[in-house]
């Protein structure tokens, strides 16, 4: 699954269909898209387990904590990120394996 964060009038996009959401920056992206109903994968949401890692395609967040705590080098290398670590800089490209997907 890619999702599409857009940073203005935030836009995710869940192919096939299509959701609108609204971020502002330095919202919290796991939480953001938590509280508009997307099936993330998450456990712990403090940043130890690594279970809503994504993978960053395009923009840019603000880690709250060091990744490389819980993720590889390879991981951080292909620009994985922790969703529940991570605040809104700009619009987004994410890709990540949703609950239902699995
Ligand atoms: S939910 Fe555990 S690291 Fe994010």
């Amino acid at each position: 699954m890619v999702i599409f964060f857009r940073k203005k009038d935030l836009e995710v996009e869940l192919s096939p269909g299509l959701q609108r959401l609204k971020l502002k920056t330095g919202d919290n992206l796991l939480a953001s898209a938590l509280d508009h109903g997307i099936k993330w994968p998450y456990l712990c949401r403090v940043g130890s387990c690594g279970t809503c890692r994504c993978k960053l395609i395009k923009g840019k967040i603000s880690p709250e904590i060091d990744f490389e705590n819980v993720l590889n080098q390879a991981q951080l290398k292909d620009g994985y990120i922790l969703a529940c670590k991570s605040s809104v800089k700009t619009d987004l490209v994410v890709e990540v394996t949703l609950r239902n997907e699995t």
